[in-house]
């Protein structure tokens, strides 16, 4: 199979954010045309912003159940061969689960979706109609993620004690929701956002990444969330202690994850720091090219993306020289990569393993955390079992 793969795309119209970048990362390998959309909650909004991103006519559909429909109806060799899914959180389980009941490969935002049991209804589906299924947490399509996944893994920092992850954001440092922003909007209303407010949006990508780049996975945890702004219905500042799962008898890691959306100054501080009993590491997205490393008893050494040096899952993920940055969009990019690769292997569930994306099973952790972490800080008990 080797013609460019055929997306449609839900959410991501007119005003949106995310949506773009989904487009520009499915872009740029050159493996995915853009072909259908149903871009907007409004039909009349989405047809119009289909046909300004210049969709065929006929393929800027007013509803994603058009959609559905009218690519089913295509000839084989027309039809999209998978769905890009950017719309709200709580638009997110309907339309994802019929397309991949109708064996369409799925690319998903994240949280996947707003409860457990709809979680486990994907993985269900996915397992049983065997798509491809990817979610964009993409701060796990960094290469120098990759290269400390890699030094963490193979063991070359010891045992992991410690992991200190943050991402400190300011812009609902104030009441942006009344203001009429979209994106504060939805974010801050139960009903649209899930449970959780902070936690779910950016605390989510938290939890990936410590599991992605160091193969732990929280044991239980103790949270403490606020609503800082007055009149604000979600969580915009969370604070956690985290224990984390043994690995092969070591003693069990601890963590500390903190995601705000009231740090004033915070635009994308995404960071996170791993100790382990021979040496530590420290990573930061806003500056994602480097990897800051200390062994014990050696000097500090810095790694750069781009060089001969670095693993190859890390060498795999770059697309330019050295010295010429790559960062978010080609991150995001990865997550398609890998998708794309285990659509043309036909790697069905194997798929994130073997091509190194996250699935459906990373989805769905992150959505147990976001109600594990909900419900640890509405409890009295010290710790909560995930
Ligand atoms: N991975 C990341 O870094 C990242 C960053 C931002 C947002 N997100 C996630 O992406 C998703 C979208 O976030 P956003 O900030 O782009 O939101 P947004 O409000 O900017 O855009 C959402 C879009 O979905 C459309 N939409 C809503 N309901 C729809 C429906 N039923 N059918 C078709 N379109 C519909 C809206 O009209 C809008 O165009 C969320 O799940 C969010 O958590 C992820």
């Amino acid at each position: 199979m080797s013609h460019r793969l055929k997306l449609g795309m839900v959410g991501g119209g007119q005003g949106a954010f995310i949506g773009a970048v989904h487009r520009a990362a499915a872009r740029l390998d050159g493996d995915i045309e853009l072909v259908a959309g149903a871009l907007s909650s409004t039909p009349e909004k989405s047809v119009t912003s289909g046909k300004e991103l210049g969709l065929a006519d006929d393929r800027c559909y007013p509803t994603w159940q058009a959609m559905l429909d009218g690519e089913l109806a295509r000839p084989a060799d027309e039809c999209i061969d998978m769905v890009s899914i950017v719309t709200p959180n709580h638009a997110h389980y309907e339309p994802v689960k019929a397309f991949a009941d109708a064996s369409f490969h799925v690319i998903l935002d994240k949280p996947m979706v707003n409860t457990i049991e709809q979680a486990e209804d994907l993985v269900r589906t996915v397992r049983k109609r065997n798509v491809i299924f990817a979610v964009t947490y993409n701060y796990s399509g960094y290469p120098l993620v990759k290269q400390a996944r890699e030094m963490i893994c193979s063991g070359e920092l010891g045992e992991v004690r410690k992991v200190v992850v943050e991402y400190n954001q300011g812009w609902l440092a104030e009441k942006l929701e009344d203001a009429g922003q979209k994106q504060a909007d939805w974010r801050t209303d139960p009903a649209r956002s899930g449970v959780g407010g902070c936690i779910g949006d950016i605390g989510s990508h938290c939890e990936q990444l410590v599991s992605y780049m160091t193969g732990l996975e929280v044991d239980s945890l103790c949270a403490d969330l606020t609503s800082f702004v007055p009149g604000r219905r979600l969580d915009d500042d969370a604070n956690l202690l985290l224990r984390f799962k043994p690995i092969d008898g070591a003693q069990p890691a601890r963590g500390l994850l903190y995601a705000s959306q009231i740090c004033i100054g915070g635009e994308n501080d995404l960071r996170i720091r791993v100790w382990g009993t021979k040496g530590s590491l420290a990573w930061h997205q806003e500056d994602p090219n480097q990897l800051l490393v200390h062994r014990l008893g050696k000097p500090d050494q810095v790694y750069r993306r781009g060089n001969d040096y670095l693993c190859d899952a890390a060498k795999g993920a770059t697309r330019l020289p050295a010295g010429h940055p790559e960062a978010f969009l080609e991150a995001f990019a990865n997550v398609y990569a890998g998708a794309v690769k285990a659509i043309r292997a036909g790697a069905g569930a194997q798929g994130p393993q073997q091509f190194d994306f996250p699935g459906v099973e990373d989805g769905a952790r992150g959505v147990r955390f976001i109600h594990k972490t909900v419900e640890s800080s509405t409890s009295e008990a010290k710790w909560t079992r995930l």
